[in-house]
């Protein structure tokens, strides 16, 4: 998919007032972390991916964690999806990046209609609802807006929502980021790649599968009825790698037939078959955040031999809209980019 001009509205759909156009237009705020990752003994059996393959060292990671508003001002207590990009360092001159968020889907099936929606869901000034709007809202079955946070004057939520009301594949992931609140740390949620991709076993065998993110420490949010704090998922992070390291589990489930593979609007049913990948270790929040954090570019095409792209549209377009937004912002080049299609 080649397409300059989608992919320029798209991204300037994204852009907002409180946003900026020299930071990323989404996931604005991030802190990033050092870490190692390695494969799980069953790992290989499946992919035959680099990172996938037993070794004596643990392969080096750089993992940017992200709030997913476009504001420059930080609101770290306010609810919102998250992301976590992981750099996985194949070797001296290789890389393969997985990006994932706290959504298990997306908010729509193709680039056109994620441009609509994100032209709709652009922040509207909001208020609070009364006592008697909410009540309206339950016996609509309607789930009543939150209170805006103290300052908060303009929000996606009522944009978000008006649309999902008339595009039905919108709604799992609007209902789900409209209730989705802030996590205590960002080892404390759970990360989804939503997209599907295929991974190729060492029989040739390929699987069709979507990888997610388990926090060892447990998934874990702060009370909503408290008033919310705007900074501290940075000092968490590094007070917590200051005092010994952070896990995650890379779990892989793998698809069967009759789930959508192209579309990332739809859930898999839960039972399907999950393997465990490989444990990644944090160890670090590096002081040098510029370099570590705001100059990294990460693409979901930077992929390796073992494991390619599915033809899900959305993730398709991600790939020339992730140049355009690192291009404008002065992001640094991955200096192992080789992405394919
Ligand atoms: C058409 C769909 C999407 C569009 C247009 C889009 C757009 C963007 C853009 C423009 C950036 C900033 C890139 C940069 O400047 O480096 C970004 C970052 C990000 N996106 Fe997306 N995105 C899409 C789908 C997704 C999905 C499905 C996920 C989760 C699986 C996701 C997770 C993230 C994360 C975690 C970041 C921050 C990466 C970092 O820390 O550098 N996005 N997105």
């Amino acid at each position: 998919m080649d397409d300059p001009k989608l992919v320029e509205d798209i991204v300037h759909a994204l852009d907002i007032e409180g946003g900026s156009t020299e930071r990323r237009p989404v996931h604005t705020i991030g802190v990033g972390a050092t870490g190692v990752f390695e494969a799980s003994p069953v790992a290989k059996n499946y992919c035959t991916a680099a990172h996938f393959q037993p070794s004596k060292k643990p392969l080096d990671v750089a993992v940017r964690f992200s709030n997913g508003m476009g504001l420059v001002e930080e609101h770290d207590g306010w609810s919102d999806v998250r992301g976590m990009a992981v750099r996985f360092k194949l070797s001296d001159d290789r890389a393969t990046d997985l990006i994932s968020m706290t959504l298990p889907v997306f908010f729509a099936p193709t680039p056109d209609t994620f441009l609509q929606f994100a032209l709709a869901a652009r922040p509207k000034e909001c208020h609070r609802e009364t006592p008697w709007q909410k009540i309206c809202d339950f016996l609509k079955l309607q789930l009543p807006m939150p209170d805006p946070y103290p300052g908060q004057e303009t929000r996606p939520n009522e944009g978000a929502t008006e649309f999902a009301d008339k595009h039905a594949y919108a709604q799992p992931a609007v209902l789900q980021a409209s209730i989705i609140g802030a996590p205590v740390s960002y080892v404390r949620a759970s990360y989804h790649a939503v997209h599907t991709f295929i991974v190729t076993a060492p029989d040739g065998t390929d699987r069709w599968v979507r990888f997610n993110w388990q926090p060892i420490a447990g998934v874990l949010n702060t009370n909503p009825l408290e008033p919310p704090v705007d900074i501290y998922l940075k000092e968490d992070l590094e007070k917590r790698l200051a005092a010994g390291i952070e896990r995650f589990s890379l779990m892989m489930t793998i698809g069967e037939t009759g789930d959508d593979f192209d579309d990332p609007t739809k859930q898999w049913p839960p039972h399907r078959k999950r393997v465990m990948m490989g444990l990644l270790t944090l160890k670090e929040v590096p002081e040098d955040q510029q370099t570590h954090c705001e100059d990294l570019s990460f693409n979901p095409w930077l992929l390796t031999d073992g494991i390619r792209a599915s033809e899900d549209p959305v993730l398709k377009i991600r790939k020339q809209v992730y140049e355009f937004s690192s291009n404008r912002r002065g992001g640094i080049p991955c200096p192992f980019s080789r992405t394919e299609g």
